[in-house]
């Protein structure tokens, strides 16, 4: 396949940046999409030309590092799956394929299609650790857990963190990332001691990262590659009304 590309590229947080064109030669139907990029960045290395600086880590969909957006969606909307598990088996020959970076105030750009989403560290530090004691490791079966809250956990535990959800969102909401992170831990009784503590904190540190309301538009279950539910949004926030209630 050849292809057209039209690359958002910006040189660091205050350029204003600009869509570059750039032709995919002899693309393979059987390349993922950041292959594909890797063949248009070495095409332009041989040229001396600056390559097309992104995101990437597992390139297996479990790490949650590649973010961008493909004609419009992110991850470019084939249903659970992330970019760099996206084919390019899904694309005509003669495509234009237009490729941006997350667009959202709290995840700046740091350069052409890399953001920063320090902002979601900080918010899984605000909650994300149990501090009573634990002793030694418990056998597996020790600490019975009825097997519908098991799965709902594992369900949440399924984030990978790459926020398409915040990407995807007209508010740049991070509220399924977030219900999503508090169910996994909360669900299970491990983390149900410190739940309430958890969730305020959680919030918190959303709202001071500059995240927008969610207004249940659900654009970020649709995008989400792991297929996290909006249920777990309304579960957060029962948790949140529960815990402010306790507080006072
Ligand atoms: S909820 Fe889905 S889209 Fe959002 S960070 Fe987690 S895996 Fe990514
Ligand atoms: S690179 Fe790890 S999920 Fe895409």
């Amino acid at each position: 396949m050849n292809l057209t590309l039209k690359v958002w590229r910006q040189k660091n947080a205050n350029d204003p940046g600009r869509f570059e064109t750039y032709r995919a030669r002899d693309i393979i139907a059987d390349m993922s999409f950041l292959e594909m990029l890797d063949v248009v960045n070495e095409e332009l290395i041989g040229k001396g030309e600056e390559p097309i600086a992104f995101d990437s880590d597992c390139r297996e969909g479990i790490c949650g590092t590649c973010s961008l957006v493909i004609n419009g969606v992110a991850h470019g909307g084939q249903k659970a799956t992330t970019a760099c598990q996206l084919h390019m088996r899904h694309f005509n020959d003669g495509d234009t394929i237009t490729i941006e970076p997350w667009r959202a105030r709290s995840f700046p750009v740091v350069k052409d299609l890399i953001v920063d989403r320090v902002a979601f560290d900080r918010i899984i530090q605000a909650g994300g650790f149990v501090s009573v004691r634990t002793g030694g490791v418990p056998d597996a079966n020790a600490i019975p857990i009825p097997k519908p809250d098991a799965e709902l956990a594992m369900d949440a535990a399924q984030c990978i963190g790459c926020g398409a959800c915040v990407a995807a969102c007209k508010n740049a909401s991070a509220m399924l990332f977030v219900a999503a992170k508090v169910s996994h831990l909360g669900l299970l009784p491990q983390g149900k001691v410190e739940k309430d503590r958890r969730v305020l904190n959680m919030v918190k540190a959303m709202d001071e990262a500059g995240f927008g309301n969610c207004t249940i538009t659900g654009s970020c279950e649709a995008v989400c590659p792991k297929q996290i539910s909006l249920d777990f949004i309304a579960r957060m926030n029962r948790d949140y009304a529960v815990a402010l209630l306790k507080r006072k």
